[in-house]
């Protein structure tokens, strides 16, 4: 187990893949990359290892984890499918999209990584190293985004180490992810409910149903008792730095988060500025939001003045996470 200030940093590749199995199977902590954001990987069938997960990341362990498996046959192991947990696997897996189901009887995965719920989240990603670590361990895997909880998700190698230095075992660096924004949430009960809009939008996932998706209730979250969304904790993907949504100024000492093109009235050449997309791309975006906060929230700003981003599409997971990151700081 690894005990130093640093955690080591292997390049993708079949070293890293057969390193990254070895590890998990002997109960180890691995960071990789998903196409969404770096998950921090432990073995869904090993207790210790996930109470140790749940240790390094800070995580409070009555929020569950999302087990990772390679294909639907392993999913199907794991969770029940109902029609429309069908459908949305063959349209989306290997992708952003992760199901809520109930158990499967003989369910592999620790009660410790369900939280003791009846249900279990899951999810095939798509990226090729994660899909080669899976392939290789032959386990589930259950991997929260590798960041402490309660920061924001990493997008890359560095992120990770930033956060977990020393209290992981590996972190394979496959570069910049792709989609910068976590899988969309979908409980599959009798009405399939959006849970956390995500890196899949909305309008697809209706689309393949048929119907709209049921809305969590708005008072779903931590400590509402409601067990549909354990992890909707109100601020959850928050710098330290005070977020101030929908600006359409930016003040004095003040930093700026710009979307698109137009002109801010406040700006002038002290205002320490990223935009998230120029030309006003929503992909573009969601995979720069995580990385920029993180880099502005490290500049000793007063505040972070962020303009309004469009709704539709990724933008719904975008302003997820903007929200949560303007909640309960000062
Ligand atoms: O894109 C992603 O989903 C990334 C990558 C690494 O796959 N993972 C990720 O995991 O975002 P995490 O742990 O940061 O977020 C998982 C969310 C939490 O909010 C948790 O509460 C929720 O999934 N969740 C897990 N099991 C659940 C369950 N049985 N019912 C409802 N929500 C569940
Ligand atoms: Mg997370």
């Amino acid at each position: 187990m690894n005990l130093g200030l640093k955690t080591p940093i292997l390049p993708a590749g079949e070293a890293a893949v057969r390193q990254a199995a070895r590890l998990l199977a002997e109960g180890g902590l691995v960071a990789f990359p998903t196409e969404t954001v770096y998950g921090l990987g432990a073995d869904a069938t090993n207790p210790a290892a996930i109470a140790r997960l749940y240790q390094a990341k800070g995580r409070p362990a009555f929020n569950p984890l999302i087990a990772h498996v390679g294909d639907i046959g392993a999913a199907m192991q794991i969770g029940r499918f109902d029609a429309h947990a069908a459908r949305l696997a063959e349209a989306f897996w290997p992708g952003p999209l992760t199901l809520v189901l109930p158990k499967t009887k003989g369910c592999p995965v620790a009660d410790l990584a369900t939280a003791g719920l009846e249900t279990v989240a899951i999810r095939v990603p798509a990226h090729s190293l994660a899909r080669d670590i899976l392939r290789a361990f032959a386990r589930p895997v259950v991997a929260p985004s590798a960041n402490l909880s309660g920061h924001v998700s990493p997008t890359t190698a560095a992120h990770v180490q930033s956060d977990l230095a020393g209290k992981i075992d590996l972190i394979v660096d496959g570069g910049p992810v792709e989609v910068g924004v976590e899988s969309t949430i979908v409980g599959c009960f009798e009405q399939p409910m959006l849970l956390r809009p995500g890196g899949l939008p909305r309008g697809d996932i209706e689309r393949v149903l048929g119907r709209t998706l049921a809305q969590l209730p708005e008072d779903a979250g931590s400590d509402s008792g409601q067990p549909l969304a354990p992890g909707m904790l109100a601020s959850h993907y928050a710098p330290r730095t005070r977020v101030r949504l929908n600006a359409e100024s930016v003040e004095a000492g003040e930093a700026l988060l710009a979307f698109g093109s137009h002109a801010v009235p406040g700006v002038d050449a002290a205002t320490i500025a990223m935009n998230l997309s120029p030309r006003g791309d929503l992909a573009e975006a969601a995979a720069n939001l995580f990385g920029y906060l993180r880099s502005l929230d490290a500049r000793g700003a007063r505040g972070i003045a962020v303009m309004p981003v469009p709704h539709h599409g990724l933008g719904e997971a975008i302003n997820d996470r903007l929200r949560r990151a303007a909640v309960g700081r000062e």
